[in-house]
């Protein structure tokens, strides 16, 4: 479903401070896999989300995306193929539209897929139906405006927005970070259930390590733009947080004696 081969991308290529925020990234994702990333800050996980959206052209590499080589598409041409959501609830969802507004918006981008077609009537019914099934209690708020909502009940909507037409690719970037944990946890189970329900390819960035091991079905782990760990199965299902942080702690470790030596 994803091929990406040798991805690098410098910012500020040419100036004195060249910064290599991507150094080679080759990964492949089967269809139907969640992929947990992990990594300190500045390892590079939103800007190798941020390649697969081509948000940026990368330097060298190439990426497929359901057969399709896409490396030179623009964004917007990529964006029937990948959903995204990111950590601010504000950025997935028209603050100053109603959610059936929002949800009508969001299933344009599928058009020939799914709920797409029909009359208002009908897509509403759809929407209340759909939205009952997720027992978020938004589907009797269809004709509120989103910014009556609550950040979790944003960042579900974003979630479902980013989800109806069916993406090829589910780009998570650390979407649950800025909610409180009780919300977070409902977000997470959100994500969980549509991800089952539609059987999406998903690469989800996050900070917790709980639900880097126990979400999803692989684990790989950035660090200074490379992927250092790659776990799945019983490798993974073995894996305890301790041995995670163990794992951030030698590779800090291991780049303290680079630098001593370099300073040497
Ligand atoms: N659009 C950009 N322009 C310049 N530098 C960037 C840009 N995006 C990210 N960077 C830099 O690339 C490095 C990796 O950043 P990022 O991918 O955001 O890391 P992470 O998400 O793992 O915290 C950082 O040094 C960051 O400052
Ligand atoms: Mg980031």
């Amino acid at each position: 479903m994803l091929e990406l081969r040798d991805i690098r991308k410098t910012f500020n290529l040419g100036t004195p401070t060249p910064n290599p925020a991507l150094r080679g990234i080759s990964l492949r994702l089967e269809a139907g896999e969640f992929v947990t990333v992990i990594g300190s800050n500045g390892a590079g996980k939103s800007s190798l989300l941020n390649a697969i959206a081509g948000t940026f052209p990368i330097d060298n590499g190439q990426i497929n995306i359901n057969g399709a080589e896409v490396t030179t598409w623009p964004e917007y041409k990529r964006a029937n193929l990948i959903g995204r959501v990111f950590q601010d609830p504000m950025m997935g969802t028209a603050a100053a539209m109603t959610i059936e507004e929002n949800l009508a918006m969001a299933i344009k981008r599928g058009e020939k897929r799914g709920l797409a077609r029909g009359t208002n009537a009908q897509l509403r019914s759809k929407f209340k139906e759909y939205l009952g099934e997720l027992g978020l209690g938004l589907e009797n708020r269809l004709s509120d405006k989103v910014k009556l909502l609550s950040g979790g009940q944003r960042q579900s909507l974003a979630l479902i927005m980013a989800t109806m037409s069916r993406p090829k690719l589910l780009l998570l970037d650390e979407h649950t970070a800025a909610l409180d944990p009780k919300t977070a946890e409902q977000v997470s189970q959100l994500t969980n259930t549509i991800v089952e329900q539609y059987g999406l390819t998903v690469l989800m960035i996050t900070h917790n390590m709980e639900h880097a091991l126990n979400t999803g079905t692989r684990t790989i782990m950035l660090h200074e733009g490379k992927i250092i760990l790659d776990i799945s199965g019983p490798q993974r299902a073995d894996m305890t947080i301790a041995d995670l942080l163990q794992e951030f702690s030698r590779v800090r470790g291991e780049q303290l004696v680079d630098d001593r030596l370099l300073l040497a």
